[in-house]
């Protein structure tokens, strides 16, 4: 069986050596010596000038939302995880949907001025497979209208934009550690900021607002990651140039074995550095979509239509239409893509695509 995405599980030998550090340490949570090594680390991977590692992808969104979102309306995408919406209601803000540019897929930068209000308060836009979104325009229309903006970097690890790390752009940028992302904890996350102030606060709300044992600098909810995450963190991250080498493989195996005559790929913005993240296919129609995921699961494959539904048609948000998300939802199918795929298997399923579509 082929899934889209298979966990990449370091030697259980690294895993051990660090999880033999905890039971050394008898520490397991509250940011302890592998979580802060990891951080360090990580930092230095990413070339990032701050970082702060939580227990998921998801919980940064919340927590960056409740200091910035305000509980008013948040300009976003449709076109993303669940996650990204569900933040902002969960928030009490309104999401505000943008449509979407149909080749790079992330938010259309030229619709988002005609969708601001008075009770705007934030973007919420998604780099989108670790695609960047039109990064200069939007920081262009945060700046006239006083606007904050938090960037869903949960597929970005490793991306580079202009020659620095993706997560050096908006307020803040937030990225997902989950056992299927690129490089993982199992369950984790991280929250980036050059605003030292904010990197405070964001600090302090990821763990119930403590300064201190006895003292609270204000509201907080439980954002930690744990040591055993952070060990799995750890065991992951010198393998990661091997997995970034191998993915590439992949994808330039299908790059030029896959017949594109009636399929699109997600154009890359200019000056990025990507990672490989995911391999998403756009096709003509969900007829012929839907014919070659049944070809493909009738052979075992289980590629995964990413991301649907467009999320402004989930019955909570009661969105308006949007015309090129619910279209690009409706016929996009990510390709299997992890470490350890063969060459057979990569054969089989280029193979298996090209014939339906001929
Ligand atoms: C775009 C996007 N945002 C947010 C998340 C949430 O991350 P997590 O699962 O780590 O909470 C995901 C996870 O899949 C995601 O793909």
């Amino acid at each position: 069986m082929i899934n889209v995405t298979k966990t990449f599980f370091p030697p259980l030998e690294d895993y051990h050596f660090q999880v033999g550090r905890i039971w050394d340490n008898q520490w397991l949570t509250n940011r302890g010596e592998l979580v802060l090594e990891l951080e360090d680390k990580l930092k230095f991977f990413l070339q990032a000038n701050s970082i702060m590692i939580t227990n998921n992808g998801t919980v940064p969104l919340q927590i960056a939302l409740k200091l910035l979102g305000k509980e008013g309306e948040i300009i976003t995408t449709p076109f993303s995880y669940v996650a990204t919406t569900a933040s902002i209601v969960w928030e009490n803000c309104r999401p505000v949907f943008v449509d979407i540019h149909p080749d790079y897929l992330t938010i259309d930068e030229e619709k988002i001025e005609a969708a601001i209000t008075s009770k705007t308060t934030a973007i919420l836009a998604t780099h989108v497979f670790g695609n960047p979104c039109a990064i200069e325009k939007i920081e262009q229309i945060a700046q006239k209208y006083h606007l904050k903006v938090i960037y869903d970097a949960a597929h970005c690890f490793g991306v580079n934009y202009k020659g620095k790390s993706i997560f050096e752009y908006g307020d803040v940028s937030t990225c997902s550690f989950h056992a299927t992302k690129l490089f993982h904890t199992g369950e984790g996350g991280a929250i980036f900021s050059n605003d030292k102030t904010l990197m405070h606060q964001l600090f302090y709300s990821h763990n119930f607002g403590h300064n201190g044992p006895l003292a609270f600098h204000g509201l907080g909810i439980n954002g930690k990651i744990s040591e055993l995450q952070a060990a799995m963190g750890l065991a992951v991250l010198p393998y990661m140039s091997h997995i970034m080498e191998e993915r590439a493989k992949v994808v330039n195996y299908y790059n030029n074995h896959l017949d594109f005559t009636h399929l699109k790929k997600m154009k890359l913005r200019e000056d990025t550095q990507w990672n490989y993240s995911y391999y998403p296919l756009i096709f003509e129609n969900e007829v012929e979509l839907l014919k070659v995921e049944q070809a493909l699961n009738e052979n075992a494959i289980f590629p995964r239509r990413y991301f649907y539904p467009s999320l402004n048609t989930i019955d909570y948000v009661k969105g308006q239409s949007m015309p090129i998300s619910e279209s690009i939802a409706s016929r996009i199918l990510c390709l299997p893509l992890s470490v350890g795929l063969q060459k057979e298997d990569l054969l089989a399923i280029s193979k298996i695509i090209n014939q339906m579509l001929c």
